[in-house]
């Protein structure tokens, strides 16, 4: 039988379906072309010889059906005459020869239990946990001496860039190592790396699209400097668009942000702040009309206030939340639409400075000191005091996120954040958020004062006012 792939592999794919090696691993880019080369590995293994067993896993189950799976449906059509059966809720198809392809997720361990593998494809695969490679798919390679092709775009200095230096060593046989920039594939246009370097930080564009394994360097924003803060600004009427940015606390300072956004240059100047602890919701509600009026805005010139979707605070000691406080009192639009930290940091930092060394925020220097000293505090959370290794997500100490997070909910709101953000930090985000660090938010009951608060621990037992013995806002 003669089957016709619709595939003609350019010639940096050629190299690697050419090689002999038992272990590949290709690092590249956003839209190099990996999951088509993988794809039609893995086919013409199951195609090429009987009783054969490849197994592709993605990330989730979900990518593994709309990504992996989609190319089957695709060709259906052309390896009919081929096919022995087909699951479509196994996601398993049995060629005439015998051969088997499944397609899995990672998300669902139990899912990949399973041995004697001829082939496996993990797409992504620095998106996947260590011990998916490690201990579970990588034991199941071993009775049948089956192959491995490890594809993803890089994903800070996590497990498979150590897999990556390990497999490049001269001294270690069976694994070849193959590095693409999204320009290697002829089809995306120079237009499209242009755009690219536009909308995304140098960071991000090092990673994305060079597939360069970027440090996760302490600092959040580390390309924030003096050439962000500038000493004044005038508000222009017929220029600017006016936003807030909030984050409500009480025992812990409410962080308010003002932003001016150029409809000329999708320019952003940050010139106020309220950064006060232990303040009422009508206290703040007062401080920031002031400041308007003190910068020539009038309240209805202020588009929205944007603010924590988790709900607006740690406590609502008034019965009424900030948020209602806001629209019921304030006469304020309050927005709060569902923001994860990953896109928010990516998006914050292509204005901080993008690839192309162009930045698009300003702060003024003596408008908002807090936010300053925030930027530059903002650091990534150490794993363990001896580890050098440094965790996605950001730290959460108390004294730098608060204005920071403003910040951030401001940049969500106001932009469109699929501009501005790759998918894979989309994607990474999805991820981070399944750790129960980052589980949601819930309101607890207060032991001692019987007020409802809010906190991601759910064994919390008081509001941060009845544990630090403070006396509660009205
Ligand atoms: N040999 C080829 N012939 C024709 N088109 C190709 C070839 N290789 C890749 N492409 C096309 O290039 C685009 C990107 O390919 P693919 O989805 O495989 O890349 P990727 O690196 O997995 O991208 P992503 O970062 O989105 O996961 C797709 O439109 C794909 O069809
Ligand atoms: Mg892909």
């Amino acid at each position: 039988m003669n089957i016709e792939l619709p595939y003609a592999p350019f010639h940096y794919q050629s190299i690697i379906h050419n090689s002999k090696k038992r272990f590949k691993l290709i690092v590249a880019g956003r839209r190099a072309g990996k999951t088509k080369l993988a794809f039609y590995e893995l086919l013409a293994h199951a195609l090429g010889s009987s009783n054969r067993l490849g197994w592709w896993v993605a990330t989730t189950y979900r990518d593994a059906k709309e990504i992996g799976w989609q190319f089957i449906l695709d060709i259906l059509p052309i390896i009919k005459p081929a096919i022995k059966n087909i699951s479509y809720t196994d996601l398993r198809i049995t060629f005439l020869n015998n051969s088997q392809i499944y397609f899995k997720g990672s998300d669902n361990p139990d899912a990949l239990r399973g041995r004697g593998l001829t082939f496996l494809v993990m797409d992504e695969a620095a998106f996947q946990q260590e011990d998916v490679w490690k201990k579970v798919l990588r034991p199941a390679l071993s009775d049948r001496e089956g192959k491995a092709l490890l594809i993803s775009s890089p994903n800070g200095r996590n497990w498979f860039y150590t897999q990556h230096e390990y497999a490049k060593r001269p001294d270690i046989k069976g694994w070849m190592v193959d590095h693409w920039p999204t320009s290697i594939n002829p089809l995306i246009s120079p237009s499209d790396i242009e755009d690219a370097m536009n909308e995304l930080s140098e960071q991000d564009f090092k990673q994305e699209y060079l597939a360069e394994f970027v440090t996760k360097a302490g600092m959040v924003y580390s390309d924030f400097d003096e050439a962000n803060i500038i000493e004044s600004f005038e508000y222009n009427f017929s220029e600017h668009d006016i936003y807030l940015g909030a984050d409500f606390g009480y025992a812990n300072p409410t962080s308010i942000i003002f932003a001016a956004v150029s409809r000329l240059t999708d320019e952003v100047v940050i010139f106020d702040e309220i950064y006060e602890s232990r303040k009422t919701m009508s206290e703040i509600l007062e401080m920031m009309e002031r400041k308007l009026v003190a910068n020539k805005i009038r309240k209805s010139e202020v588009k929205f206030i944007a603010t924590d979707p988790a709900g607006n605070a740690e406590e609502l000691t008034s019965g009424l939340s900030p948020v209602d406080t806001l629209r019921m009192e304030g006469g304020y639009e309050v927005i709060n639409k569902g923001s994860r930290i990953a896109p928010g940091l990516a998006l914050v930092r292509a204005f901080i400075c993008n690839a192309k060394k162009k930045r698009r925020l300003y702060v003024v220097r003596e408008g908002a000191p807090n936010l300053i000293r925030s930027i530059y505090g903002y650091s990534y959370k150490a794993k363990s005091y001896f580890s050098k290794d440094i965790s996605e997500e950001p730290e959460k100490d108390g004294i730098h996120d608060h204005a920071v997070d403003a910040l951030r909910y401001f940049f969500i709101n106001a932009f469109d954040t699929s501009k501005y953000v790759a998918s894979n930090i989309v994607q990474q985000d999805y991820l981070s958020e399944k750790s129960p660090a980052l589980r949601q938010t819930r309101f607890l009951r207060c032991g001692k004062c019987g007020l409802k608060y809010m906190s991601k621990d759910p064994n919390r037992k008081l509001c941060s006012s009845c544990e630090e013995g403070t006396t509660h806002a009205e």
